[in-house]
């Protein structure tokens, strides 16, 4: 049977980062002045191996799991990491792999990647604007590569979709000419709305531009219509370009919670389980992988009782839970997104 959690959600998605470091600053995700030389960052002593990263996902698959996506920090940073996809892309039950990379390495792994069974890439890019986008960074990485690295990936037949993370007074002003570049070169653009995703990025409400408002001005430009759901639970509200095959999608948490729906679990590249992108606290499973006397099983029965006791809703009560000021949440860079 199907679980579900206290709202009656099922479990389908679990996002596993494989890494907690990054070849990146960006602003609004791991600021230079936090995540500097000094930051504790994970010993790679304390990672997940892949065959138990391999475990869980078997066990997972065996509750509901069918789509895993890879992210970071930065995965393509953890070593030889084709072979975790080529080890999940074998598990029964999982339809869809996916990663979500910063694209710098992309290019090098693209075919690798390919080879290993990933169909799918989402790769950040805010904007094609050298100064937004170097200042964006927090590393002035130039744009081009990122570019060239990306039409790689498409070259090997990788389906693209560009994450643009919209801060109002910083990038907005190159909204739609990326909008155009990527219904060019045919991949799909979200945008996403900057978030409070953990304790270091500044967020303030200010710096957010609703979704509504990019769409208003994007149909200024070329008619849209919506389009439904791939999947239940799909986190972008899609548009068509009408009269083509080509998307564009808008990640609203800010203005248009989607938790009513939300199916998806997130794994720490230290093997925590999280229940919410916005959660203080994880429980750690790789103390019970490691320990001898459970189970599969074992581990299965635990997984069902946190999925089942589940009540997350940190976007649709943001505005109170904004006000208790010791709440400590995770990273992005330590969760991935
Ligand atoms: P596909 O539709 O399968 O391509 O995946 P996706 O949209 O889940 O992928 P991606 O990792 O690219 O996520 C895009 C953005 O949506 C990221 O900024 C995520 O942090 C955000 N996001 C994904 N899931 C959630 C969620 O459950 N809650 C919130 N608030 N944001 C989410
Ligand atoms: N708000 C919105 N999106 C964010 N991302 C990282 N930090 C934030 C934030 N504060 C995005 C990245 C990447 C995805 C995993 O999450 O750009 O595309
Ligand atoms: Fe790195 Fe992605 Fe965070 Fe940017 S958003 S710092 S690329 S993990
Ligand atoms: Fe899911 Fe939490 Fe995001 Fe709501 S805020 S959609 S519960 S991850």
């Amino acid at each position: 049977m199907q679980i579900r959690d206290a709202f009656d959600r099922p479990l389908r998605d679990l996002r596993i980062s494989v890494m907690d470091q990054c070849n990146l600053r960006c602003i609004y995700c791991m600021p230079k002045e936090v995540f500097g030389a000094n930051f504790p960052f994970l010993p790679p002593d304390k990672l997940l191996t892949f065959n138990e990263i391999e475990r869980l996902v078997k066990i997972f698959a065996s509750i509901g799991i069918e789509k895993i996506r890879l992210t970071g920090g930065e995965p393509l940073l953890r070593k030889d990491i084709t072979s975790l996809i080529k080890k999940i892309a074998k598990i029964e039950g999982i339809r869809d792999i996916s990663l979500t990379t910063n694209g710098i390495l992309l290019g090098h792994y693209a075919e690798q990647l390919k080879n290993a069974g990933l169909k799918r890439v989402n790769v950040s890019l805010d904007s094609l604007n050298q100064a937004y986008y170097g200042k964006m960074n927090g590393k002035n990485f130039p744009v081009k590569r990122v570019l060239h690295s990306i039409e790689q990936a498409a070259q090997v037949g990788l389906q693209i979709k560009i994450n643009m993370v919209v801060q109002k007074g910083v990038n907005e002003e190159d909204i739609a000419s990326l909008a155009k570049y990527c219904f060019e070169k045919h991949y799909i653009l979200r945008f996403i709305e900057f978030m409070d995703v953990g304790n270091t990025n500044g967020w303030k409400m200010d710096q957010v531009l609703p979704s509504r408002e990019i769409l208003n001005t994007l149909r200024n430009i070329m008619p849209l219509e919506p389009v439904n759901p791939n999947y239940s639970g799909e986190v972008a509200k899609r548009y068509r370009y009408v009269g083509t095959d080509k998307e564009i999608g808008f990640i609203s948490s800010i203005t248009e919670a989607f938790c009513s729906t939300c199916n998806r679990a997130r794994l720490s590249a230290d093997g925590k389980l999280f229940t919410c992108l916005f959660a203080t606290k994880g429980t750690d499973l790789k103390k019970r992988l490691r320990n001898q006397k459970k189970s599969d099983e074992d581990i299965k029965a635990f997984l069902n009782n946190i999925w089942n006791n589940r009540s997350d809703r940190y976007s649709e009560q943001r505005r109170e839970l904004r006000k208790q000021p010791t709440r400590n949440k995770i990273e992005m860079s330590y969760i991935g997104g």
